[in-house]
Parts: structure tokens; C-alpha cells; sequence
């Protein structure tokens, strides 16, 4: 069966986060990480079926759902999971602050590979501990977290790393055997790695693999929390569902006693749609991740022509672009001057750098990049 990724639905009406920011002005936003896609028909099925039942009282995830997970991992990244080591959330923020709060030598600073998605700061500061920013390294072309930098990084064993695969912002997708030498690393240093991989679907290639952090040695998995969700590569953000994989029983039970009574299980219907979406999404997400790979080679020509360095990514959505030579000021201000809202990157530790989601239509993007087009000229820079 063939979908439909050339649809355009309205969302102005629909409590959008993302489109409600922008309510009344003509900007288009291609800036917070959910996408313009209806769910897969087998979702919007599964939950029409299970509100149709009307009764929508306490849920709990079912064996059936931990079974669709362990099939998933299995069959995407060949990795098999204990059923045991899954802990149901709803959703991969409050993990982040509940496991910084929680896990690690709390009087060391917490290693956060920069840039990185705001919530990971935001957790550490919440949480009354120290960051200690390690920065990525742009190395033939994609962003990571190079061995050596992380080890000058490190200043005591024990030390919480809060880690992002694929990462957001940069869409870097890491090879098993980047993993390998990270996790080599994490067993000398004695690091605890948060591993937040919510993006792992998203591939845009489809030779890549994700790697799950846990899954590359006995070791790895012992020292890790792996986070993820269904909800950026089936678009079900707003259903609160998620897990971790946590498979050393300790670390386990200490991050369930710190989450008892402050989170709560996933929404029912989150339960319900990620099922659906596990175990009948899968031709879905295979075509959506074909037509974003598109829309991604349409956003690096605009950047190309206009000669302004960014990074291909190999998944996600996003794409990540230094404009620091322009000398904007607030580059975000002046892209929603000129019709579309990018994000900034300073909350992402980069400051004169922009995120652009390119989550949509064909027809959204091209009217999104014509904007970014304007305002880079009316910017001074001349595209070819
Ligand atoms: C890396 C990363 N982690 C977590 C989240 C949000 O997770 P949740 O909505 O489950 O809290 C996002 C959303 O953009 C993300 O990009």
C-alpha cells in the first residue's frame, strides 16, 4: 500500500503547539520535533476502535505491547531486550530529569555532549547539579562525540552522560563502531550513559541501522539507560507514551523508586496507538523515512546554493545550520520576519545557528525554503 506524505492537513485548530505559536501571523513553523504527518491508518484504527469502547479509565501497559517492543528491537536493530528490563513512561523529558536526579555520582558535574536538545540542560540545572558540556566534533561532515574529547572531559568515575542517538540537532546517526569505542570509554571511566535515542526510527537511508547504546556489549548495557518511543517517527508526540530499557536490575530499581508517584503510566490511548503502530507501521515508516530522505537532499540544495554551511543528516528530521557568518543577531527573528519559524539555537548551545524541521509535504517544504531563500537574501548572501 502506497501513503499519502503529499497531503497537507490544517492544524490551526487542532491545540498544535507548533502552529498555535505562530496563530494570527503568516509564518510557517518548521521548528519544534513533531511532524505534519497523520499517523499511520492502522493507528488512527487501533484508536478509533479503543475510543469507540468509551470507557477510559486507569490503563497499563499489556504484555502484548512489551512483546511488540522486543519484536520491534529484534527486527530493527537486532536487538533482543529482556521483556523485565522495560519501564513504561510518559515521556522521554521527565525520564531525563527524573534519571539526573536520580542516577550518577550527584556531586559530579553531568557530561552533556553540546549542542543538544534543551531539555538535557534544563534538566541538570533543575536539578540543582553541575553541567560540564563536552563538545561535538564536525568531522567529515557530521557532528559527534569524538573519544578523546569525551575522556578530557571526564573528571571522576561514576559520572552520568547523557548521551543522544540519533542526535538532535545535528541528525548524526553513530556507527556500531563509534558506539563501541564510546562504551569502551564509559567501562574505563565507570560512565553511566543515558542514552536518549527517541529518534532511532528515522533513518534516512535505508542501508543505515541503529544501533541501540545497550545493545553493543554486556558492559554497555549494564551501565545504560536506553529512552525511546514511538512519537517522532509516527508522529504520536502528543500521546504520552514511552520507555526505558534498563537492564541491570539495580539501576533499574533505583530509577523506578525515584519515578513512584511522580510519573504516571502512559495515556491509554498512547499504549494503544504505539502497539499499532509496532506491529502495523512498520511499511509506514519505511515510506515516510524514503520521502523525508527527499526532502532532506531539498533543504541541503537551498543551503548549497546559498553556500552556508550545514550537515547532512543520516536521521531525523531536522536540519542544522550555522549561519554565525551572516551576522544576524537573532538569525530565528529574522527567518520569522520572512514567514518561517526555525529554532534558535542558543537554548541548543549554539548560538547563530538555526534548527529547520523538514517533517512536512513537498509543498510545505518548497514554500518553507522559498521563505529561507528571501531571507537569506534580504540577508546579503548571494545563492547561485
Ligand atoms: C532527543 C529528544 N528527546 C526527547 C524529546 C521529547 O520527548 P517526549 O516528548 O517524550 O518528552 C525530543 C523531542 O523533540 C527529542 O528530540
Amino acid at each position: 500500500m502506497l501513503f499519502d506524505f503529499d497531503q497537507i492537513h490544517d492544524r490551526s485548530t487542532s491545540d498544535s503547539s507548533k502552529w498555535s505559536r505562530y496563530a494570527g501571523r503568516d509564518v510557517l513553523p518548521m521548528w519544534v520535533a513533531d511532524s505534519e504527518f497523520m499517523a499511520p491508518p492502522a493507528v488512527l484504527a487501533a484508536l478509533q476502535q479503543r475510543v469507540a469502547h468509551g470507557i477510559f479509565g486507569y490503563g497499563r501497559p499489556s504484555a502484548s505491547l512489551t512483546s511488540a517492543i522486543r519484536h520491534w528491537c529484534a527486527d530493527r536493530y537486532q536487538w533482543q531486550p529482556e521483556g523485565t528490563s522495560l519501564v513504561y513512561l510518559p515521556g522521554l523529558v521527565p525520564a531525563l530529569h527524573l534519571v539526573v536526579r536520580a542516577l550518577g555520582i550527584t556531586d559530579l558535574p553531568v557530561l552533556v555532549p553540546t549542542p543538544v536538545y534543551p531539555p538535557f540542560f534544563e534538566a541538570v540545572k533543575a536539578a540543582g547539579r553541575v553541567i560540564q558540556p563536552v563538545p561535538l566534533s564536525h568531522v567529515d561532515g557530521r557532528w559527534r562525540l569524538l573519544p578523546q574529547v569525551l575522556e578530557r572531559a571526564i573528571s571522576g568515575r561514576g559520572q552520568l552522560l547523557l548521551f543522544c542517538n540519533p542526535h538532535n540537532p545535528t541528525g548524526t546517526l553513530y556507527r556500531p563502531d563509534e558506539l563501541a569505542e564510546l562504551a569502551q570509554l564509559a567501562a574505563d571511566h565507570d560512565v553511566l550513559v543515558c542514552s536518549d535515542e527517541i529518534h532511532s526510527d528515522l533513518l534516512l537511508q535505508p542501508e543505515l541501522r541503529h544501533q541501540p547504546f545497550a545493545a553493543i556489549s554486556e558492559d554497555a548495557a549494564r551501565r545504560s539507560i536506553v529512552l525511546m518511543a514511538p512519537s517522532k517517527s509516527f508522529n504520536l508526540a502528543g500521546l504520552g507514551c514511552a520507555w526505558a530499557l534498563i537492564a541491570d536490575p539495580r539501576l533499574r530499581m533505583r530509577f523506578k523508586t525515584a519515578m513512584h508517584g511522580l510519573l504516571p503510566t502512559p495515556n491509554l490511548l498512547g499504549l494503544v496507538a504505539a502497539e499499532a503502530a509496532l506491529r502495523e507501521g512498520g511499511d509506514w515508516l519505511d515510506q515516510q523515512c524514503r520521502y523525508l530522505h527527499a526532502n532532506s537532499l531539498q533543504v541541503a540544495a537551498l543551503w548549497q546554493r546559498f553556500g552556508i554551511s550545514h550537515s547532512q543528516p543520516q536521521a531525523t528530521y531536522l536540519s542544522w545550520v550555522d549561519l554565525r557568518a551572516l551576522g544576524l543577531g537573532d538569525a530565528a527573528g529574522w527567518f520569522e520576519q520572512h514567514g518561517v519559524g526555525l529554532s534558535d539555537g542558543a537554548p541548543f548551545g549554539a548560538p547563530g545557528y538555526l534548527r529547520l524541521n523538514f517533517g512536512c509535504s513537498r509543498s510545505q517544504l518548497d514554500q518553507g525554503l522559498a521563505r529561507c531563500a528571501v531571507a537569506l537574501e534580504r540577508a546579503g548572501v548571494i545563492g547561485q
